[in-house]
Protein backbone atom coordinates (compact mmCIF):
# COMPACT_ATOMS: atom_id res chain seq x y z
CA UNK A 1 0.00 0.00 0.00
CA UNK A 2 2.68 2.45 0.96
CA UNK A 3 4.94 1.49 -1.86
CA UNK A 4 1.52 1.85 -4.26
CA UNK A 5 1.00 5.53 -2.59
CA UNK A 6 5.35 5.91 -3.23
CA UNK A 7 5.24 5.07 -7.09
CA UNK A 8 2.08 7.48 -7.43
CA UNK A 9 3.13 10.69 -6.25
CA UNK A 10 4.72 13.56 -8.51
CA UNK A 11 7.24 15.55 -8.68
CA UNK A 12 7.46 19.05 -9.10
CA UNK A 13 8.59 20.20 -11.70
CA UNK A 14 6.38 18.31 -14.66
CA UNK A 15 7.86 18.61 -18.31
CA UNK A 16 5.35 20.64 -20.68
CA UNK A 17 5.29 18.67 -23.69
CA UNK A 18 5.49 14.69 -23.28
CA UNK A 19 6.05 12.92 -26.35
CA UNK A 20 5.35 8.89 -26.44
CA UNK A 21 6.41 6.58 -29.11
CA UNK A 22 4.12 3.68 -28.53
CA UNK A 23 6.14 0.78 -29.67
CA UNK A 24 5.82 -2.84 -28.80
CA UNK A 25 2.40 -3.24 -29.33
CA UNK A 26 3.35 -6.74 -32.01
CA UNK A 27 5.77 -8.01 -29.32
CA UNK A 28 3.11 -7.82 -26.50
CA UNK A 29 1.10 -9.93 -28.43
CA UNK A 30 3.58 -12.41 -29.73
CA UNK A 31 4.17 -13.19 -26.14
CA UNK A 32 0.79 -14.03 -25.72
CA UNK A 33 0.77 -15.95 -29.15
CA UNK A 34 -1.91 -13.47 -30.27
CA UNK A 35 -2.15 -11.98 -33.54
CA UNK A 36 -0.35 -8.41 -33.88
CA UNK A 37 -3.54 -6.64 -34.55
CA UNK A 38 -4.33 -7.80 -30.59
CA UNK A 39 -1.09 -5.97 -29.48
CA UNK A 40 -2.78 -2.63 -31.28
CA UNK A 41 -5.96 -2.95 -29.64
CA UNK A 42 -4.37 -3.52 -26.11
CA UNK A 43 -2.02 -0.08 -26.73
CA UNK A 44 -4.88 1.23 -27.58
CA UNK A 45 -6.23 0.87 -24.58
CA UNK A 46 -3.13 1.87 -22.80
CA UNK A 47 -3.14 5.25 -24.57
CA UNK A 48 -6.41 6.15 -23.20
CA UNK A 49 -5.50 5.29 -19.76
CA UNK A 50 -1.93 7.55 -20.30
CA UNK A 51 -4.27 10.39 -21.89
CA UNK A 52 -6.66 10.65 -19.07
CA UNK A 53 -3.61 10.27 -16.69
CA UNK A 54 -1.81 12.85 -18.29
CA UNK A 55 -5.07 15.75 -18.39
CA UNK A 56 -5.40 14.76 -14.12
CA UNK A 57 -2.08 15.69 -13.42
CA UNK A 58 -2.09 18.91 -15.59
CA UNK A 59 0.37 18.01 -18.30
CA UNK A 60 -0.27 21.02 -21.07
CA UNK A 61 0.69 19.13 -24.44
CA UNK A 62 1.41 15.70 -25.06
CA UNK A 63 1.94 13.77 -28.61
CA UNK A 64 1.93 10.07 -29.60
CA UNK A 65 3.30 8.46 -32.41
CA UNK A 66 0.38 6.09 -33.81
CA UNK A 67 1.68 5.88 -37.56
CA UNK A 68 4.74 6.78 -39.39
CA UNK A 69 5.49 7.57 -42.59
CA UNK A 70 7.54 4.32 -42.63
CA UNK A 71 4.80 2.12 -41.68
CA UNK A 72 2.85 1.58 -44.75
CA UNK A 73 5.87 -1.11 -45.44
CA UNK A 74 4.04 -3.51 -42.77
CA UNK A 75 1.53 -6.19 -44.23
CA UNK A 76 -1.52 -4.82 -45.83
CA UNK A 77 -3.39 -6.76 -43.00
CA UNK A 78 -1.79 -5.05 -40.28
CA UNK A 79 -2.01 -1.62 -41.71
CA UNK A 80 -5.62 -2.22 -42.40
CA UNK A 81 -6.20 -2.91 -38.52
CA UNK A 82 -4.38 0.21 -37.70
CA UNK A 83 -6.19 2.25 -40.03
CA UNK A 84 -9.47 0.99 -38.49
CA UNK A 85 -8.26 1.25 -34.90
CA UNK A 86 -7.75 4.93 -35.97
CA UNK A 87 -10.74 5.82 -37.24
CA UNK A 88 -12.77 4.16 -34.20
CA UNK A 89 -10.81 6.58 -32.20
CA UNK A 90 -11.42 9.47 -34.38
CA UNK A 91 -14.91 9.00 -33.88
CA UNK A 92 -14.65 8.36 -29.74
CA UNK A 93 -12.10 11.31 -29.52
CA UNK A 94 -15.68 14.15 -29.33
CA UNK A 95 -15.74 11.77 -25.95
CA UNK A 96 -12.71 13.92 -24.85
CA UNK A 97 -14.55 17.17 -25.77
CA UNK A 98 -15.92 17.49 -22.43
CA UNK A 99 -12.63 17.21 -20.89
CA UNK A 100 -11.65 20.38 -22.47
CA UNK A 101 -8.92 18.65 -24.63
CA UNK A 102 -7.73 19.94 -28.08
CA UNK A 103 -7.26 17.59 -30.50
CA UNK A 104 -4.97 17.76 -33.45
CA UNK A 105 -3.58 15.15 -36.07
CA UNK A 106 -0.21 16.09 -37.26
CA UNK A 107 1.31 14.24 -40.04
CA UNK A 108 0.78 14.50 -43.89
CA UNK A 109 -3.17 13.60 -44.05
CA UNK A 110 -3.55 13.29 -47.74
CA UNK A 111 -2.41 9.95 -47.73
CA UNK A 112 -5.80 9.41 -45.65
CA UNK A 113 -9.26 8.60 -47.61
CA UNK A 114 -11.69 11.76 -47.89
CA UNK A 115 -14.09 10.90 -45.00
CA UNK A 116 -11.43 9.64 -42.54
CA UNK A 117 -9.42 13.47 -43.29
CA UNK A 118 -12.67 15.13 -43.27
CA UNK A 119 -13.24 13.07 -39.40
CA UNK A 120 -9.88 14.43 -38.47
CA UNK A 121 -10.18 18.26 -39.49
CA UNK A 122 -13.69 18.01 -37.87
CA UNK A 123 -12.24 16.77 -34.15
CA UNK A 124 -9.58 19.23 -34.86
CA UNK A 125 -11.96 22.42 -35.36
CA UNK A 126 -14.56 21.15 -32.71
CA UNK A 127 -11.90 21.53 -30.10
CA UNK A 128 -9.86 24.00 -31.35
CA UNK A 129 -10.99 26.29 -28.62
CA UNK A 130 -9.99 24.07 -25.50
CA UNK A 131 -6.62 25.23 -23.40
CA UNK A 132 -6.26 22.83 -20.47
CA UNK A 133 -4.30 20.16 -22.66
CA UNK A 134 -3.31 19.34 -26.43
CA UNK A 135 -3.48 15.98 -27.82
CA UNK A 136 -0.98 15.64 -30.89
CA UNK A 137 -1.20 12.52 -32.70
CA UNK A 138 0.98 11.80 -35.07
CA UNK A 139 -0.66 9.86 -38.09
CA UNK A 140 1.21 9.05 -41.03
CA UNK A 141 4.10 11.67 -39.52
CA UNK A 142 7.79 11.26 -40.28
CA UNK A 143 9.93 13.96 -39.00
CA UNK A 144 11.82 14.36 -42.21
CA UNK A 145 8.86 14.40 -43.89
CA UNK A 146 7.79 17.15 -42.34
CA UNK A 147 10.79 19.38 -42.05
CA UNK A 148 10.88 18.65 -46.50
CA UNK A 149 7.48 19.64 -45.94
CA UNK A 150 8.52 23.40 -44.07
CA UNK A 151 11.23 23.76 -46.71
CA UNK A 152 8.44 23.39 -49.65
CA UNK A 153 6.25 26.02 -47.53
CA UNK A 154 9.50 28.39 -47.24
CA UNK A 155 10.71 27.99 -50.62
CA UNK A 156 7.41 28.95 -51.82
CA UNK A 157 6.66 31.97 -49.88
CA UNK A 158 10.52 33.37 -50.94
CA UNK A 159 9.59 32.28 -54.69
CA UNK A 160 6.22 34.73 -53.93
CA UNK A 161 8.41 37.82 -52.59
CA UNK A 162 6.63 37.18 -49.34
CA UNK A 163 9.73 36.43 -47.43
CA UNK A 164 13.31 37.29 -47.85
CA UNK A 165 16.13 35.09 -47.57
CA UNK A 166 17.94 36.23 -44.93
CA UNK A 167 14.87 36.63 -42.86
CA UNK A 168 14.90 32.83 -42.46
CA UNK A 169 15.60 32.16 -39.18
CA UNK A 170 14.97 28.81 -36.78
CA UNK A 171 12.13 30.41 -35.59
CA UNK A 172 10.74 30.25 -39.34
CA UNK A 173 11.54 26.54 -39.63
CA UNK A 174 9.51 26.12 -36.11
CA UNK A 175 6.80 28.30 -37.57
CA UNK A 176 6.13 25.89 -40.59
CA UNK A 177 5.89 22.45 -38.97
CA UNK A 178 3.06 20.32 -38.09
CA UNK A 179 3.55 21.67 -34.50
CA UNK A 180 3.93 25.05 -35.52
CA UNK A 181 2.09 26.54 -32.14
CA UNK A 182 3.09 24.00 -29.48
CA UNK A 183 6.20 23.67 -27.43
CA UNK A 184 8.99 21.67 -28.68
CA UNK A 185 9.40 18.23 -26.53
CA UNK A 186 10.66 18.24 -23.27
CA UNK A 187 10.57 14.53 -22.74
CA UNK A 188 10.35 11.98 -25.40
CA UNK A 189 9.62 8.48 -23.74
CA UNK A 190 10.06 4.97 -26.02
CA UNK A 191 9.24 2.22 -23.91
CA UNK A 192 9.68 -1.35 -25.41
CA UNK A 193 13.55 -1.59 -24.80
CA UNK A 194 14.47 0.15 -28.95
CA UNK A 195 16.72 2.86 -28.10
CA UNK A 196 16.13 4.88 -30.89
CA UNK A 197 13.79 7.49 -32.30
CA UNK A 198 12.58 6.10 -35.58
CA UNK A 199 12.07 9.98 -37.41
CA UNK A 200 10.11 11.14 -34.22
CA UNK A 201 9.58 15.20 -34.06
CA UNK A 202 13.45 15.44 -34.75
CA UNK A 203 13.40 18.88 -35.18
CA UNK A 204 11.39 19.55 -31.72
CA UNK A 205 13.22 16.81 -29.69
CA UNK A 206 16.71 18.92 -30.44
CA UNK A 207 17.18 19.41 -26.65
CA UNK A 208 14.45 16.97 -25.03
CA UNK A 209 15.22 14.56 -22.29
CA UNK A 210 14.64 10.79 -23.39
CA UNK A 211 13.60 8.05 -20.99
CA UNK A 212 13.97 4.51 -22.57
CA UNK A 213 11.98 1.61 -20.83
CA UNK A 214 12.01 -1.86 -21.84
CA UNK A 215 8.22 -2.61 -20.44
CA UNK A 216 5.86 -3.20 -23.53
CA UNK A 217 3.58 -0.18 -24.58
CA UNK A 218 0.17 -1.83 -23.64
CA UNK A 219 1.82 -2.14 -20.14
CA UNK A 220 2.85 1.15 -20.13
CA UNK A 221 0.37 2.49 -17.37
CA UNK A 222 1.04 5.85 -15.13
CA UNK A 223 3.24 3.93 -12.79
CA UNK A 224 5.27 3.46 -15.49
CA UNK A 225 4.79 7.08 -16.75
CA UNK A 226 5.45 8.37 -13.12
CA UNK A 227 9.07 6.94 -12.96
CA UNK A 228 10.24 8.70 -15.61
CA UNK A 229 8.55 11.89 -14.74
CA UNK A 230 10.55 11.24 -11.59
CA UNK A 231 13.58 10.64 -13.85
CA UNK A 232 12.74 14.08 -15.87
CA UNK A 233 12.41 15.87 -12.53
CA UNK A 234 16.07 14.82 -11.53
CA UNK A 235 18.05 15.79 -14.36
CA UNK A 236 19.97 19.21 -15.45
CA UNK A 237 18.84 20.79 -18.60
CA UNK A 238 21.11 23.39 -19.70
CA UNK A 239 20.85 23.79 -23.59
CA UNK A 240 24.17 24.43 -23.95
CA UNK A 241 24.54 26.82 -20.73
CA UNK A 242 26.59 25.73 -18.02
C1 LIG B 1 3.99 0.13 -32.34
O1 LIG B 1 4.10 -1.22 -32.05
C2 LIG B 1 2.73 0.48 -33.08
C3 LIG B 1 2.91 0.98 -34.44
C4 LIG B 1 4.05 1.10 -35.07
C5 LIG B 1 1.69 1.36 -35.11
P1 LIG B 1 4.79 -2.18 -33.10
O2 LIG B 1 3.75 -2.67 -34.02
O3 LIG B 1 5.94 -1.53 -33.74
O4 LIG B 1 5.25 -3.36 -32.14
P2 LIG B 1 6.62 -4.16 -32.22
O5 LIG B 1 7.70 -3.13 -32.18
O6 LIG B 1 6.61 -4.90 -33.51
O7 LIG B 1 6.61 -5.03 -31.03
C1 LIG C 1 7.84 3.76 -34.35
O1 LIG C 1 7.82 2.40 -34.11
C2 LIG C 1 6.55 4.20 -34.97
C3 LIG C 1 5.39 4.21 -34.09
C4 LIG C 1 5.37 3.88 -32.85
C5 LIG C 1 4.16 4.66 -34.71
P1 LIG C 1 8.39 1.36 -35.19
O2 LIG C 1 8.18 0.01 -34.61
O3 LIG C 1 7.80 1.63 -36.52
O4 LIG C 1 9.94 1.75 -35.23
P2 LIG C 1 11.20 0.88 -35.64
O5 LIG C 1 10.89 0.22 -36.94
O6 LIG C 1 11.41 -0.11 -34.54
O7 LIG C 1 12.32 1.86 -35.71
MG1 LIG D 1 7.92 -1.43 -33.30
Amino acid sequence: MAKDKIDMELPEVLPEHIGFIMDGNGRWAKKRLMPRTFGHVEGAKTFEKIVRYCRDIGIKCISFYAFSTENWKRSSEEVTAIMNLLSQYIVKAREHFVEETRIVFVGDKSAFPEDMRQQMISVENDTRHFDKMTLLIAVNYGGRDEIKNAAKLISRKVKEGKLDIDDITEETVSEHLYTSEFPDVDLLIRPSGELRISNYMIWQCAYAEFYFSDVLWPDFLPGELNKALHSYAARSRRFGGV
